[in-house]
């Protein structure tokens, strides 16, 4: 590895520890970046020139199939701050690189509720605009003020309000247009002051059943059967994900694989019939989405593996590598679970993460 005089750029550089799936790929070129003007630097240094940049935070939502003959930007932009209230909300900013869970834990301790549905998401800030990150009756785009991003096309810093985002179920503008483009550099969430609890997820329910209610922020909300707090919400969000999904450190894994699958109401009216029990949310425009991970448990999947590339045991969602797995082992199956998804239930599974 060797660095230039101008910007600390690293050739031959291992991209093991900056993915959760824990390929062990190398990418050309790569630069950390802790400070805005150190982007630019980095993509118009002269060894730079002309190769494809990646955008990397904390790895957890990219499958890297192969090295990568390009520069990577890993973005350590740090910061997190209230930057203006008005009567009906409080305006935090968070820069691009903070760890997305310990900033709902630090809005939480600041008496800030309103992402505690989205608390162990891995990863940054600053991704999560890229895919509206979402769990458990709420999405990312519900909380979203704005953002700034730098255009790398143009050199200028832009800020770009929810409508220019598009964002949609596990989607927005910087996964078509916008892709490759655009490096976010902070974002700016609107937290409501009058707080209501999103608690009507089956799991969340059931986990705030058996554990405590009661406190928002630790200030007992007033009547015995007052609402769930937001740290309750929190906790019980906390114990389901732990449950459920593989922790990354143990286990590499991108989450969900697939996105859940959104049928016609009359396409869903027909699967009924043939398979009892088919789990389905209806949507708003009368379509219905179906659960991915229910599809692929019905066809056997889960806990199944091709070679070092695996099924997760307790989530058929989620695809692991049970050590020494390569992004090819891991497309190999994917390729297999959406023919068997596709020949039993007639239903395509799209891939959720951004492959290289
Ligand atoms: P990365 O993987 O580093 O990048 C993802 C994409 O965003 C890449 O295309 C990258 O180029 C781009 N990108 C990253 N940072 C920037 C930036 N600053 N500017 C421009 N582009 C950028 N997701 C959910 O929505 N809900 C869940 O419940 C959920 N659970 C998960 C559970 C586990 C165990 C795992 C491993 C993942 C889960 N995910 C979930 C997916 C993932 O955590 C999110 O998508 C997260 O936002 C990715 O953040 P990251 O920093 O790791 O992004
Ligand atoms: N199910 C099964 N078998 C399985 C997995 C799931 O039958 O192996 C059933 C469950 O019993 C449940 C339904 O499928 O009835 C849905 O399962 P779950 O509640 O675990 O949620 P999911 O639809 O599999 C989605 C998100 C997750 C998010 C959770 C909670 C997508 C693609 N995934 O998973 O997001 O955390 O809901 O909101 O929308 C991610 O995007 O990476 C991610 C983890």
């Amino acid at each position: 590895m060797s660095e230039t005089a101008s910007m600390p750029l690293i050739a031959d550089y291992p991209l093991r520890a900056h993915n959760t799936f824990g390929f062990d790929v190398r990418a050309q070129l790569a630069c950390r970046i802790e400070r805005e003007d150190q982007l630019l630097a980095a993509v118009r240094d002269p060894r730079a020139a002309g190769l494809p940049r990646l955008v990397l935070g904390g790895g957890s939502n990219i499958v890297l199939t192969r090295d990568f003959a390009g520069l990577v930007l890993l973005i350590a932009l740090r910061g997190r701050r209230v930057v203006r209230e008005d009567g009906d909300a409080w305006y935090v900013e968070a820069a691009a690189g903070e760890n997305w869970h310990e900033f709902v834990e630090w809005t939480l301790a600041h008496g800030l509720p309103g992402l505690e549905n989205l608390a162990l998401i891995p990863g940054t800030v600053g991704a999560a605009p890229i895919q509206n990150i979402g769990a458990y009756g709420l999405e990312m785009g519900e909380r979203f003020a704005s953002l700034r991003a730098v255009d790398l096309a143009s050199g200028q810093t832009v800020e770009l309000d929810a409508c220019a985002c598009r964002f949609g179920y596990r989607d927005s503008f910087f996964k078509r247009e916008g892709r490759d483009r655009f490096v976010i550099t902070s974002v700016t969430f609107r937290l409501p002051k009058v707080w209501a609890p999103r608690a009507g997820y089956a799991d969340i329910a059931r986990e705030l059943a058996v554990g405590q209610h009661g406190s928002v922020n630790g200030k007992v909300s007033g009547s015995a059967d007052a609402a769930p707090g937001a740290r309750a919400i929190f906790d019980a969000v906390v114990r389901v994900r732990r449950a459920k999904l593989p922790d990354p450190l143990a286990l590499g894994n991108a989450g969900s694989f697939f996105k859940n699958p959104v049928v016609s109401a009359a396409q869903f009216a027909a699967l009924l019939e043939r398979e009892a029990g088919m789990v389905s949310y209806p949507q708003p425009d009368g379509r219905v989405k179906l659960a991915a991970g229910w599809l692929i448990d019905r066809c056997g999947w889960k806990g199944r593996a091709l070679g070092a590339a695996a099924v997760h045991d307790r989530q058929a969602l989620v695809l692991v590598n049970r050590g020494g797995a390569t992004g090819a082992d891991v497309l190999a199956l994917a390729a297999a679970i959406q023919r068997d998804v596709a020949e039993r239930f007639g239903v395509d599974l799209e891939p959720e993460p951004i492959f290289l």
